[in-house]
């Protein structure tokens, strides 16, 4: 795992955003595994910002959400399908026919889950993969002892990811505890993985998912085995780490060697 330490919250964004400048840059028809959450959100206001100065350009990529609730409409504003528009699709120069989040209204979400993994892999599978944290470790939805090996199913959330994610719901609004999401074995299979995490809620699980022991108490704990996982951290949820110095003392050096990103 290369470990990235940033001071700010808009740093790590801002490294965010030259990865996946560069990986478009590489490869213009990328296929990018996108997420939701608060924590990408300055990220994606970034590459709007390059998109929208002529500087990059999402034309010719297509992408796949890691995840959506189940039991909402992709017109529902809690939906991830909306949250994606809003906060980045219809600000780019992406074909929204290209852009894919699991179905939350499918008729039968088993069917939805096999469609999405399948199509997943017609598309080439996924060059670079966006994570965000949870607080207990969960990566996409799967939750605490999901299995790691898992492809994209129904999964049921914690009550703490529940309550975590109830600020973005009215007091009354249906919330759903159900959820589809990639497996870990769909995300592991991604060539490449950035996960960003911002602020002190999170140092517990940074710890769990750096130094802890490979678990699915920690489902992030996975990426210990992927061979290009990258996770850019800001002070806060960095504070929890043992090894802080070395981790920036590797980046230093890695600083030094050309197109070390
Ligand atoms: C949700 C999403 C995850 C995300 C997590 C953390 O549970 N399914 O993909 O990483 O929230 O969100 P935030 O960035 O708001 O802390």
């Amino acid at each position: 795992m290369k470990i990235v330490i940033l001071d700010t919250p808009e740093q790590v964004a801002s490294y965010g955003a030259d990865r996946f400048a560069d990986q478009l840059r590489h490869k213009p028809g990328s296929i990018l595994g996108l997420a939701t959450g608060s924590t990408p959100i300055a990220l994606y206001e970034e590459l709007i910002s390059r998109v929208q100065r002529g500087v990059l350009s999402f034309a010719l990529a297509s992408t796949f959400n890691l995840d959506e609730y189940l039991g909402l409409e992709s017109t529902h504003p809690q939906s991830y399908r909306y949250f994606m528009n809003e906060h980045l699709f219809r600000h780019l120069d992406i074909d929204l026919a290209n852009t894919a989040v699991p179905d939350g209204a499918a008729r039968d979400p088993m069917v939805a889950c096999e469609a999405y993994e399948h199509a997943i892999q017609q598309a080439g599978g996924i060059d670079l993969q966006l994570l965000g944290i949870g607080r207990n470790g969960h990566i996409g939805f799967n939750e605490p002892s999901s299995s790691l090996a898992s492809r994209t199913r129904v999964k049921t959330l914690t009550p703490d990811t529940v309550k975590a994610n109830q600020r973005f719901f009215d007091e009354g609004e249906f919330q759903p505890h159900l959820s589809l999401t990639m497996g870990i074995g769909t995300i592991m299979e991604a060539r490449h993985i950035l996960l960003l995490a911002t602020g002190e809620s999170k140092a517990m699980a940074v710890r769990a998912t750096v130094e802890g022991p490979l678990a699915a108490r920690c489902p992030a704990s996975i990426l210990q085995m992927h061979p290009s996982a990258t996770l850019v951290l800001d002070r806060a949820a960095a504070s929890q780490l043992d090894d802080v110095a070395f981790y920036q003392y590797i980046e230093q050096e890695n600083q030094r060697l050309p197109g070390s990103r």
